[in-house]
């Protein structure tokens, strides 16, 4: 099959199409013919080296899939040779067929086509587990989302939206803006020229955020803290804006805040099983609905890794940048 392969840590150009062996599924895994796959930033960071892959994972990137099941392992009820599927992965999407635990495979969000459908997974799973299942945002709350016009911005609008959450969200330009406007943000706030903080409080009456997605770490972890509502929850998820941040316990204690921080790729294969059923069982039917719908810049041939991780670092993307296998 041809994958993706990277020569050396580096920059987008290491990134090169090769022939790997065919893959066979063990005990509870698929094998699914892919046909297409998505750019994520966890991609950007394992290929200059410095986000490994989890011991057991493929060396090839590639996070989420859609596709078509090639072949099924012993113990595998649910999917059948032929289901028309897209999955979470722990790696490996980058390539013409993956493995991965049958646990971890949904249907097609309904109305998606094949290719569409390898923008949902990572967003979906990340979204709905980070905003819902761990923060608990609840139709009376405000939340506040980082990035509102990134791949996971954009769906963390539609689906905070959709349940009927007041939405607020940053954005670097007038366009992106308008995009998160018309996603259904309530509020959407240019990062290179507004105060989020005041800009949250002024939308709220002073009450703040009770839930904010952040894909920001050290940069916001302040700010973050002084948007938070009483009992807010800060879930923190990237770290473009460092590491290494101060935190205000002072002011956290007197909001009875608390700050999260979780990665979607590390977790064992039941817990990423588990976020699966329940995006199926919660999301879905929103996708279904037309209230959620997968928002994709663009999509490249495999051979184009490299373009698509350049366009992914110079941040001009609106919504997702796919890959496509052509099978
Ligand atoms: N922990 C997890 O499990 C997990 C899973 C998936 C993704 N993530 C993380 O989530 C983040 C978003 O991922 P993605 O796929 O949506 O990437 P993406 O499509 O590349 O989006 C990145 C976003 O960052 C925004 N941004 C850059 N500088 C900003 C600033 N100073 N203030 C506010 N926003 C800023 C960009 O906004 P503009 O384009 O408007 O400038 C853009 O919307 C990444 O950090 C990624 O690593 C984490």
């Amino acid at each position: 099959m041809r994958a993706v392969v990277a020569s050396e840590p580096g920059g987008p150009e290491v990134l090169s199409v090769s022939d790997l062996p065919d893959l066979e599924p063990g005990a509870g895994e698929v094998v699914i013919a892919v046909a297409a796959t998505a750019i994520n930033r966890a991609d950007l960071l394992q290929r200059k080296g410095n986000y490994p892959p989890l011991p057991g994972a493929p060396e090839t990137l590639g996070l989420e899939c859609s596709g078509t099941i090639a072949a099924v392992g012993d113990g595998v009820g649910d999917w059948t040779v032929g289901d028309e599927v897209c999955a979470l992965l722990a790696g490996g999407g980058y390539a013409e067929q993956v493995l991965v635990p049958a646990g971890q495979v949904m249907p097609l969000p309904p109305g998606i086509d094949l290719v569409t459908a390898a923008a949902v997974p990572e967003v979906a799973c990340t979204v709905w587990s980070n905003v819902f299942m761990i923060a608990g945002l609840s139709a009376d709350d405000t939340f506040l989302v980082h990035g509102g016009a990134g791949g996971i911005g954009t769906f963390a609008i539609q689906l905070a939206s959709a349940l009927g959450a007041q939405v607020i969200t940053t954005a670097g330009s007038a366009e992106k803006l308008e995009t998160c406007t018309a996603l259904g943000a309530d509020v959407a706030i240019n990062y290179r020229e507004s105060d989020f903080v005041e800009a949250v409080k002024s939308a709220t009456d002073g009450r703040g955020a009770d839930v904010i997605l952040d894909n920001m770490g050290a940069s916001y972890l302040g700010r973050n803290v002084d948007t938070l509502a009483i009992e807010g929850r800060l879930v923190i998820i990237g770290m473009q804006g460092g590491t290494k941040g101060e935190l205000d316990i002072n002011m956290l204690l007197r909001k009875r805040g608390a700050v999260i921080a979780t990665a979607l790729r590390s977790r064992p294969p039941e817990e990423k099983g588990a976020i699966c059923r329940s995006v199926v069982e919660h999301v879905w039917p929103l996708i279904g609905d037309g209230l959620v719908k997968p928002v994709v810049h663009t999509s490249l041939p495999l051979e184009e890794a490299a373009a698509a991780h350049a366009l992914m670092e110079a941040g001009d993307n609106v919504g997702k940048i796919l890959l496509t296998t052509g099978t």
